[in-house]
């Protein structure tokens, strides 16, 4: 099964929340893939600085996503942002499309794009890929965050209840590696990531194996 991270805006969260994702499932013992669609590679970066809590990210190009989606068990594929090749091939082949979505107007302009883009591969493919979007960076006390869950409830999308609150760090992470933070300093990111893992291996209908240790 292979599952994208997907947006028409860059900065929105793809590899954040592709990284906390992979690391939090890998916890839950849930065997994954994770690929690297983006030239900049930024996921192989946090990957490699994350002490072994992820896969390493492998790097791909759009003639390998046919593979990874008809390869078994479950495949992240972190994409660059734009409407490019990357993200046309991915709608092609892929089964999910997680977007993140953070509050500006920016990003409220460029949404219809990448979700009419989605629609259009859903009309092709039977319902394939089917998307999640995820609200990210958000902070309740600015308007525009509010002003971002109203509109994405209105749209008529799914939505992850979930959201992932503005945070130092998530900031960090690419700086850092993830693996590097004290894990004090994370537990209500923690909390927010496994809530938000459960609802997306609830989407794509994939069981927790074993709590790791
Ligand atoms: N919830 C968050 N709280 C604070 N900072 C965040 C959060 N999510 C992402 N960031 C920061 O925002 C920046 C952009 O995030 P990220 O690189 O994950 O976005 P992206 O969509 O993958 O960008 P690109 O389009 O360049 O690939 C990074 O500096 C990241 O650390
Ligand atoms: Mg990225």
């Amino acid at each position: 099964m292979l599952v994208c991270f997907a947006s028409e805006k860059g900065g929105v969260g793809k590899t954040t929340v592709a990284a906390l994702l992979a690391e939090r499932l890998t916890t839950l013992g849930v065997p994954l893939r994770l690929c690297d669609g983006d030239r900049q590679a930024s996921l192989a970066a946090v990957a490699e600085r994350a002490e072994g809590r992820m896969p390493v990210a492998v790097e791909v190009r759009p003639p390998e996503f046919p593979a990874l989606a008809a390869a078994p068990g479950l495949t992240l594929l972190d994409l660059p942002s734009g409407i490019g090749l990357e993200f046309n091939t991915a709608l092609s082949v892929a089964h999910h499309a997680i977007i993140p979505v953070a509050p500006s107007a920016f990003d409220l302009r460029t949404l219809p794009a990448t979700l009419a883009q989605v629609r259009r591969a859903q009309e092709l493919r039977g319902g394939l890929p089917r998307a999640l979007i995820v609200p990210n960076k958000i902070d309740l006390r600015e308007p525009a965050s509010k002003e971002l869950l109203a509109a994405l409830a209105r749209l008529g999308w799914s939505v992850s209840q979930t959201w992932l609150l503005e945070r130092s760090v998530y900031r960090r992470m690419g700086a850092a590696g993830l693996g590097a933070l004290p894990r004090g300093a994370r537990r209500l990111a923690d909390d927010e990531v496994a809530g938000l893992a459960d609802e997306v291996l609830e989407v794509l209908g994939v069981g927790r194996r074993e709590e790791a240790a």
